[in-house]
């Protein structure tokens, strides 16, 4: 059954360029990085996570992301924002024009041991230590938690454990936070339980959805959630990506895929998911390896024999 109250509109939060490339094991050019970015925007996205201000050695694959800033054709009315763990990603990220900082922390201690090396407690202390000079800076700042639904090392997490941890990036000044099943265990019963009970805490923010696919549940539980005052759903073109400390996840659940589900239930993204297809088939292209979106590959060779 449907939710009984659906959004009108829903904001797509484009994670390819950062989540969807951090784990490619061969380096991308930057021109390809570029060529979708560009691509991303032609299709209509307002929001791209275009790099990740990380330490190169943890995460090769983001070390150009000054680059990516300085050769980006920047459009108004898009937001490109950027990842930072600590005080250096956050200068990084300023000085490279970033309109928006990602700060991020785990539900799960061992995860953000393997992920960012220090305690949960560490990287909300880190967190802090970004928040005020960002804001002071005039950069908003989006919150992430992963692991909302299992750790690849602990198992099961805690939906109280999530409420807390959201409720904590709230106070530092996120004006969103987004709720990452980072391996893709999730199920939609489960899902909408972990995004009630934030909810429970978090009674008026904007929260927003980043599901990955590994068991090819995202969709099904982006549904399970969407009437749960959800501002924003976060996806990867061709569903690229996964983050290299969560060994085996698969990428976020495909933009394209998204899109096509959320204009059939009558959901407005302002996205054009012709012009998002041919996002996707380029940089599947780019990688010489085939997109993971359904609705990209189906549109694509529909688009091929017309
Ligand atoms: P560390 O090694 O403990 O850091 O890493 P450190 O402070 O001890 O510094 C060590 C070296 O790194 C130093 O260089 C620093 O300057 C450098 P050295 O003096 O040895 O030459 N360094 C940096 N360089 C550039 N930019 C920086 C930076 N910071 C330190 N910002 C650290 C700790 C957090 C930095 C590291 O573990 C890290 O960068 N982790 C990020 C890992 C990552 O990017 N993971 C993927 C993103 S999260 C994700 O995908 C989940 C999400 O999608 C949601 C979901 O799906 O759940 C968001
Ligand atoms: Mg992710």
């Amino acid at each position: 059954m449907l939710p009984a109250a659906l959004p009108p509109r829903m904001r797509l939060c484009e994670m390819g360029p950062r989540d969807g490339l951090q784990n490619i094991p061969d380096t991308v050019p930057l021109a390809a990085k570029l060529g979708l970015i560009e691509r991303l925007q032609q299709a209509g996205l307002e929001y791209i996570e275009v790099a990740a201000f990380v330490s190169p050695r943890a995460v090769p694959q983001m070390a150009d992301g000054e680059a990516v800033c300085a050769g980006l054709t920047r459009r108004p009315g898009v937001t490109y924002a950027a990842l930072a763990p600590n005080v250096k990603g956050l200068d990084r990220a300023l000085a490279a024009g970033i309109g928006e900082v990602g700060l991020f922390t785990a539900a799960s201690e061992t995860f953000s041991q393997h992920n960012t090396r220090c305690s949960i407690e560490e990287s909300l202390a880190r967190a802090a230590a970004i928040a005020q000079p960002a804001r002071e800076a005039g950069v908003r700042l989006r919150g992430y938690v992963s692991c909302v639904l299992g750790c690849p090392y602990e198992g099961t997490t805690d939906p109280g454990r999530v409420a807390e941890l959201a409720a904590a990036l709230f106070d530092l000044g996120c004006y969103e936070v987004s709720l990452g099943d980072t391996i893709g265990v999730g199920t939609p019963g489960k899902a909408r339980a972990m995004v009630r009970r934030v909810r429970e805490s978090a009674p008026r923010q904007s929260l927003a959805l980043h599901f990955h696919d590994t068991y090819g549940q995202a969709l099904a539980n982006l549904l399970a959630c969407l009437d749960q005052g959800i501002g924003s759903v976060d996806a990867s073109v061709a569903g690229l990506g996964g983050c290299p400390y969560a060994p085996g996840a698969s990428g976020n659940v495909a933009s394209e895929d998204v899109v096509y589900m959320l204009h059939g239930l009558g959901i407005e993204t302002g996205v054009d998911l012709d012009a998002l297809c041919r996002a996707g088939a380029y940089i599947s292209e780019q990688l010489g390896r085939p997109s993971a979106s359904r609705a990209g590959r189906a549109l694509t060779a529909r688009a091929a024999s017309c």
